[in-house]
This record gives structure tokens, sequence and C-alpha cells, in this order.
């Protein structure tokens, strides 16, 4: 696949089914994201794989967080809140955890860190489209939360960067659309 159309074709997949994917596909995801631009050749990306019984997992440290947020926890309504977010992880059979450990070189600037690890993860989300599978990159309290860095046993200066649900979809992608790139283009001759 043409890269231009990779990326103009790829779009975040809502509903991804259970079929899992090869693990040589994932694999082919995680060597994408290794080929990142990494300024010092810092590589500071890192990848958690999930699957199987780890998103439960995953999913009960959500749920715990949300827990901590309701006032009664055990009203029915907070009972329905916290049974839907621990089914959040479920909702692909992978999720790759991306997380960034800025190098401690004081010759390195963290944002730089952090571009570099968004850069793994375009590059990951452009090679599961190409291989015919769908991603919704995903953050929210979880992606904030040392419960989940603890979860997946980060660094303490780890931080996550988002979670890529991954998967196969049986429905057509659904329509994006951006606004005018002029409008935030400048052109300096
Ligand atoms: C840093 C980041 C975090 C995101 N977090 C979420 C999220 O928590 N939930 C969600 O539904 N989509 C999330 N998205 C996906 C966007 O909603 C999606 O990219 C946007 O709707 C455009 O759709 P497209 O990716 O199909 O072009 C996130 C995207 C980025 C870049």
């Amino acid at each position: 696949m043409d890269v231009i159309e990779a990326i103009t074709n790829r779009r975040s997949i809502n509903k991804l089914n259970q079929d899992a994917p090869p693990k040589e596909l994932i694999e082919k995801i995680l060597q994408a994201g290794n080929w990142a631009p990494t300024h010092h050749g810092t590589e500071p990306w890192r990848f958690y794989v999930i699957t199987g019984d780890s998103r439960r997992k995953l999913g009960e440290v959500m749920a715990n967080l949300r827990r901590a947020e309701l006032g009664d926890p055990n009203s029915q309504e907070s009972t329905i809140i916290l049974e839907s977010e621990a089914k959040k992880p479920l909702r692909a059979p992978v999720i790759i955890v991306v997380g960034v450990l800025p190098s401690d070189n004081p010759k390195v600037i963290e944002i730089e860190e952090f571009e570099a690890a968004g850069a793994a993860v375009q590059n990951m989300l452009l090679t599961a489209h190409s291989l015919g599978l769908g991603t919704k990159l995903r953050t929210g309290g979880a992606a904030y939360s040392g419960k989940v860095r603890e979860f997946l046993g980060m660094n303490s200066r780890e931080r996550i960067l988002g979670f890529i649900y991954l998967g196969y979809s049986d429905a057509a992608p659904p329509t994006s659309s951006r606004g005018s790139v002029t409008e935030k283009t400048k052109w300096l001759s």
C-alpha cells in the first residue's frame, strides 16, 4: 500500500471483533514503531502487548480507578458504570500500550522524547492499516494513572502515551475529515 494512501485512508476503528491477529503481524507493527525517528538515538518508546486474560486484569485496574471517583460505589448506577469500565479492554483482542521513557541524558529535551514516541504510534497505526488490521488509539484517565503504570511494571519515570486497540473489523470504516491545511500553514519565502 502506498504510504500516502495509508495515511489518508487510515481510520480509527471503534468496533473490532475478537479474532486474534497472528503474532507475526503484531511483531511487524512493533518493528514499525521501533523505526520511528529518534534524536540522540535514545529510542524512548516502550511497548506492552496486552492479550488474553491480561485485558481483564487491566479492566479491573481501570474499574478500581473509576470506583475511587464515584460517590456511592455500591449503588446500582455505579455498578453499571464499573462493569462497563472493566469491560473496556475487552473491546479488542490486542492492546499495545505505548510508553515513553525519557532519557536522563542532560542533552536530551524531554518533549522530543514524546515526539519520537508519537511518531512510533503513527508508524504502528499505518502499518496495522496496511496489513488489513484496524486500530483505535485511546487515552482517557487510564493513560495518566500511576496504578496503570504500576500494573504494567513501568519504570517510575515512564509515561503512557496511549493504548492502541488492535484487531479486525467486520464493519466498513467510518468517514473522517480534516479542516483546511491552508489555514494551518504559513509559507515564508
Ligand atoms: C492522543 C490521542 C488520544 C486519543 N484518545 C482517544 C480516546 O480516548 N477515545 C477515542 O474514542 N478516541 C481517541 N483518539 C482518536 C481520535 O478520536 C481520532 O483520531 C479522531 O476522531 C479522528 O479520527 P480518525 O483517526 O479516524 O481520522 C485519540 C487520538 C489521539 C491522537
